[in-house]
């Protein structure tokens, strides 16, 4: 495994980490989670991803118990919770101070551990001013029941304004954003964000570095039985992987994979490798239903090397780093 600091900050945070959405509490229970998170762990991952909305906060409860099973010190790993989509009720949602505390709060007793390491306000939340959202931030940082703060989908400007009111008031600054980036989305990271890179020393934990499995190939001669799109509540999910006219992307796909073999390394790996090798992805976290899946994107580690720049160049001519139009979801 490799490391590398989230950002400015002093926190090495593993290359590949692993996130729990759609999985844990939906496709994976306690028994598997504790198999996934050990094969993650035992190849060096130290951060495990969650959000208060994840199987309407099931997956915490899941991902809490297989680390309390798992009996797996506290010192050598991070876990994280997201907070906006608590429930449906005003005081529930958003990122005003009452609900940033209380969901902080049902983290720490689902994921079972005293503080969070990294926590995320999972959307820009328009109808609270920033300067509440950063203090409510810093105080729970001040009472130590988190130690860094980030957001995630907040476009640049909203990410500056955060840094801004920081530094105004002297309140702790975000530390990280969790933005979506692989082969079909790139515009935040490689290009809105790049003057935070430079100016605040911003971290980012990516997600979707398969865009849910795309890129793996799975999907090239139609979905598979046992995948997400299938799960009964994920339709929205399908027709956002697959919208109108969705074949050309099959089609970059199937040209990527032949690339892959080339090189001889699963797509999945490229893929995942791919995202790894921008400097300024802090971590790529990866998501899988099975150990066996797990277990081959973990290996992207060894890839690395395979990303010269002959490779970039060819995967560029693929993708033609035209992205998706943004279209935003909640990821529960
Ligand atoms: N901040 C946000 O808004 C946000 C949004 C989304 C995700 N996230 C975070 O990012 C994490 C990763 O996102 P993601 O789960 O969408 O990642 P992903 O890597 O794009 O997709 C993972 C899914 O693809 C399939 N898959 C993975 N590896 C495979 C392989 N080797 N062969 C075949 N299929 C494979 C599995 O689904 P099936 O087996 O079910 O097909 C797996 O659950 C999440 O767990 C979450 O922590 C954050």
């Amino acid at each position: 495994m490799i490391y590398q600091r989230l950002g400015k900050s002093g926190l090495k945070l593993s290359k590949l980490s692993f996130g729990s959405w759609v999985t844990f509490g939906t496709q994976v229970q306690v028994h598997d989670a504790e198999k996934l998170i050990s094969c993650a762990y035992e190849r060096g991952v130290n951060f495990f991803d969650n959000a208060e909305v994840y199987s309407h906060g099931l997956s915490e409860e899941v991902m809490g118990n297989a680390l309390a099973n798992l009996k797996l010190a506290r010192d050598t790993y991070c876990v994280s919770s997201k907070v906006f989509w608590g429930g449906d009720k005003p005081t529930q949602m958003g990122l005003h101070k009452k609900h940033v505390f209380e969901a902080c709060h049902a983290a720490l007793k689902r994921l079972r551990v005293d503080y969070l390491d990294l926590y995320f306000c999972h959307r820009p939340d328009v109808d609270t001013p920033t300067e509440e959202t950063v203090r409510a931030m810093h105080d729970l940082i001040q009472q130590g029941k988190v130690l860094y703060w980030g957001t995630s989908e907040w476009s640049a400007q909203q990410i500056t304004e955060a840094y801004q009111v920081a530094r105004e008031w002297k309140l702790t600054p975000p530390t990280m954003e969790q933005p979506e980036y692989n082969l079909f989305n790139r515009k935040k990271v490689e290009g809105d964000y790049l003057p935070l890179f430079e100016n605040f020393g911003l971290g980012t934990t990516i997600w979707s570095p398969l865009a849910s499995g795309i890129l793996t190939g799975k999907y090239n001669n139609g979905i598979p039985q046992d995948s997400r799109v299938t799960l009964p509540g994920y339709e929205w999910l399908k027709s956002r992987i697959f919208p109108e006219g969705s074949q050309e992307k099959i089609e970059k796909v199937k040209a990527f994979c032949v690339l892959a073999q080339e090189i001889k390394v699963s797509p999945a790996q490229l893929a995942i490798a791919w995202c790894a090798h921008n400097p300024n992805v802090s971590t790529v976290i990866l998501g899988a239903s099975k150990v066996t899946q797990l277990e081959e994107n973990l290996a992207a580690i060894e890839a690395l090397p395979k990303i010269t720049p002959d490779v970039v160049k060819r995967i560029e001519a693929i993708f033609e780093n035209k992205p998706d139009a943004p279209v935003d979801f909640k990821d529960s």
